[in-house]
């Protein structure tokens, strides 16, 4: 990670506007992530305690490929970053939101919900870069505005893209806007850069895998017609959250088993798998 700079346009951002849920938007490496770990850091320093919900399943900064993720900061004035205190993970099963919108939008609300119950007293919300309107990004985004009800949304913007969506926002008086211009240091990514990272990001973990065989009429089973060797999958709490992935190893229709591979040490606390449209190939250690 480069160092970061900060940009004279954020010198706005005070005690008054760091709090409630703040909603960071803009496209693909317009500084989103960095912008949203120096507000969980500027919002520990004025001594609250922020939460982290980073969701943005294809980059993400808190977890693994395919799921949202929350973490709160230990105690209130930690500025500690990655976060290093409570935690909370949600399966999308897939690496962007289009077509996925549902889980996308469920997964923000639950773990918003989860870090208001954990305690937390300021979020900053990092997002996907999926804001075009013809791929259903300015949707997700309106929609994820009125589920998280955020008192601030920040805006990163190159040039005119994002106002299709801020267009509204500039009269509502629910929301506090703010529009930066991206900051010069931005880099870009290519696209293989993305999923060269995605696959770094999968590999290390999968490496610690070991193999848990699963009957499946003793478990609850989501999204069963993803169940194939290769699938990715969530093994999920009582709740609903995502302890951790594994990928299906084999498929034993007669003994009504799986065998899979998860780096989670133990399956006691697993209630429910749900299966997502990822393929990651074991061996050759590749998304398929
Ligand atoms: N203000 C900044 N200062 C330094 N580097 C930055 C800044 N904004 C973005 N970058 C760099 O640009 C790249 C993309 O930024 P990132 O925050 O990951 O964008 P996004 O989350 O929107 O995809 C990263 O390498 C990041 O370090
Ligand atoms: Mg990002």
């Amino acid at each position: 990670m480069s160092e970061l700079v900060v940009s004279p346009q954020w010198a706005v951002l005070d005690g008054e506007t760091l709090q409630g849920t703040i909603l960071v938007l803009g496209e693909s490496d317009t500084g989103k992530s960095t912008l949203a770990r120096y507000l969980f850091q500027e919002i520990a320093r004025r001594g609250m305690r922020p939460a982290y919900l980073d969701s943005d399943m294809g980059q993400s900064t808190l977890g693994l490929p395919a799921t949202l993720n929350l973490a709160l900061a230990q105690d209130a004035g930690d500025d500690e970053f990655p976060p290093g205190g409570p935690r909370a993970s949600f399966f999308v099963g897939a690496i962007t939101p289009r077509g996925h919108m549902l889980p996308t939008l469920v997964g923000c609300k639950r773990l918003q919900d989860r870090a208001l119950a954990l305690g937390a007293q300021a979020i900053v919300v990092d997002t996907n870069g999926l804001v075009e309107r013809a791929q259903g990004g300015k949707a997700l985004k309106e929609w994820k505005i009125e589920l998280l009800a955020p008192a601030l949304v920040i805006a990163l913007q190159r040039g005119s893209e994002m106002e299709p969506i801020l267009w509204p926002l500039r009269r509502d008086g629910r929301v506090r806007l703010l529009d930066f211009r991206v900051s010069p240091q931005a880099v870009r990514r290519s696209r293989e850069q993305r999923i060269a990272r995605r696959r770094e990001c999968l590999a290390a973990y999968v490496r610690q895998a070991r193999q848990h065989v699963v009957a499946m009429n003793r478990i609850a089973v989501y999204d069963l017609e993803y169940m194939a060797p290769s699938a990715l999958l969530a093994l999920q709490d009582d709740e609903g959250f995502c302890l951790g992935l594994g990928v299906v190893q084999e498929v034993d229709r007669g003994a009504g088993s799986i065998a899979l591979r998860s780096p989670l040490p133990g399956m006691d606390r697993v209630a429910s798998i749900r299966f997502g449209p990822v393929r990651w190939d074991l061996s050759r250690e590749i998304e398929l």
